[in-house]
């Protein structure tokens, strides 16, 4: 267990290279399960989420090999278990529940420990469970344990009640090798989805609408290996670009400008200079920021995985902003303790109201999940004095050697063991 020290107010300046995406990494490390020829990932960042997936596909005897220094992921799903019910490495990650799918439509069974919720929410996963037994999964529940059956999948017309990621996600590479074409309408558009599309298509299979609201599948009998580079981390470069609002100048390396439109548009509101050149972005601190509304949707919306972080810029800016967060049911957990540096926060269900303040001072705070931490970087960078963030593995989660790179940009940050 570790925790960050950072001595505020530095001003930061320089470039950082964006890691691969950890909501893209997940998935197709996933999908990887739906053939016994081996799959080569490029561009996956060794995120403890990432090393906590690896470690459920070697749960089902799945061979892998995670090159770390060229961020190179290895699968060979050639003898794998249809059985991944090893509750307490299942309970770890959510997306563990996206091996489901695959399973299932590999070996026609799938026995998968329940994901938990978390802080943020209590996560159901209804819409996954609708979407496989609509393909022909029979489903029950019991002692934790999710067991999906169906001897061969069939395609079918799916309509998703709401476009999750994870059941999108799920039902895709469900259908890959069921009997004929499904089509997902409503389903979530987020570019990771776009991404696994792309490395199923690679896989050998027939897919349309990838990128919009309607995607259709054509199952086929056999999937072939595939080589993949992993698309970058659009919430690790908003991350970043909100660092660069706050603290100096910072240029970001290795990014997809496309995926980041909300993000950039949102900053322009607040007053601050962004300059997109090809896979690079350049966002300077101009002094103020000027607060504004966010409203988190699904994408192409305001992503909420960028809320956190928002309102912690927005804790020293000018003016008051609004935040209503749509997509889950507890994601303020940041507000106490961004309070407890000096924010004037107020939270009422799914609604903040941010005031800003003249400064922020540091304190001892804790981490209460992935993207709240990140926020906790945000202000601690922005306060006097020194803040100590504890509880940093819900940070480390999503963000690979955050210390390091923000060292590099002159930040006085370092990682000293929690006692
Ligand atoms: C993915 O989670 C991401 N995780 C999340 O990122 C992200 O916040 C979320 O999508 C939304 O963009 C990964 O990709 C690994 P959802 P997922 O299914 O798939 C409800 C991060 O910080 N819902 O789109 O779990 C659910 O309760 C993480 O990197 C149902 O009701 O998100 C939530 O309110 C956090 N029933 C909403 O939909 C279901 O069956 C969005 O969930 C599924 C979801």
């Amino acid at each position: 267990m570790g925790k960050f020290v950072v001595e505020g107010l530095k001003r930061l300046k320089g470039d950082v290279k964006i890691s691969g995406s950890k909501n893209s990494a997940l998935p197709i490390m996933a999908a990887a399960l739906l053939t016994e020829d081996e799959c080569i990932l490029e561009n996956v960042p060794s995120l403890r989420d990432v090393n906590i997936m690896e470690r459920i596909l070697r749960s089902v005897l799945v061979k892998t090999e995670h090159e770390e220094k060229r961020d190179i992921m290895k699968i060979k799903a050639d003898e794998a278990l249809f059985s991944a019910d090893n509750n307490e490495l299942m309970g770890k990650i959510r997306a563990s529940f996206l091996t489901a799918g695959p399973l299932l439509s590999r070996f026609g069974r799938a026995r998968i420990s329940l994901p938990g919720g978390c802080s943020i929410g209590s996560r159901p996963i209804d819409l996954h469970l609708k979407g496989l037994a609509k393909l022909g999964a029979e489903i029950s529940k019991e002692f934790g344990v999710v067991e999906l059956k169906c001897e061969r999948l069939k395609g079918a017309e799916i309509y998703l009640d709401f476009p999750s990621v994870g059941a999108t996600e799920n039902i895709i590479m469900a259908a890959a090798l069921a009997d004929g074409v499904t089509t997902v309408s409503n389903a979530a558009m987020e570019p990771e989805i776009g991404d696994l599309c792309s490395f199923l298509q690679k896989m050998g299979v027939e897919i349309y609408g990838k990128g919009t609201d309607t995607i259709k599948v054509v199952g086929c009998r056999r999937l072939s290996g595939a080589v993949h580079q992993v698309i970058p981390d659009r919430i690790e470069a908003g991350t970043f670009m909100l660092i660069g609002a706050a603290c100096g100048e910072i240029r970001l390396d290795n990014v997809m400008t496309e995926h980041l439109r909300p993000i950039v548009s949102k900053l322009k509101e607040a007053g601050v200079e962004i300059v997109e050149d090809g896979e690079s972005v350049t966002v300077k601190n101009m002094g103020c920021i000027r607060n504004t509304d966010i409203k988190t949707m699904p994408y192409p919306g305001f992503p909420t995985d960028m809320q956190p972080q928002f309102m912690s810029l927005m804790t020293l800016g000018q003016g008051t902003g609004v935040i209503n967060e749509t997509i889950f049911e507890n994601r303020f957990m940041q507000a106490g303790e961004l309070n407890r540096m000096g924010a004037d926060i107020k939270t009422e269900g799914s609604s903040a109201i941010i005031r800003g303040v003249d400064r922020l001072t540091g304190t001892n705070v804790r981490a209460t999940d992935l993207r709240a931490g990140a926020a906790l970087i945000i202000s601690a960078l922005s306060a006097e004095g020194t803040t100590e963030i504890s509880d940093i593995y819900h940070i480390e989660r999503g963000y690979f050697k955050i210390d390091e790179k923000l060292r590099r940009l002159g930040a006085d940050i370092r990682r000293v063991d929690q006692e």
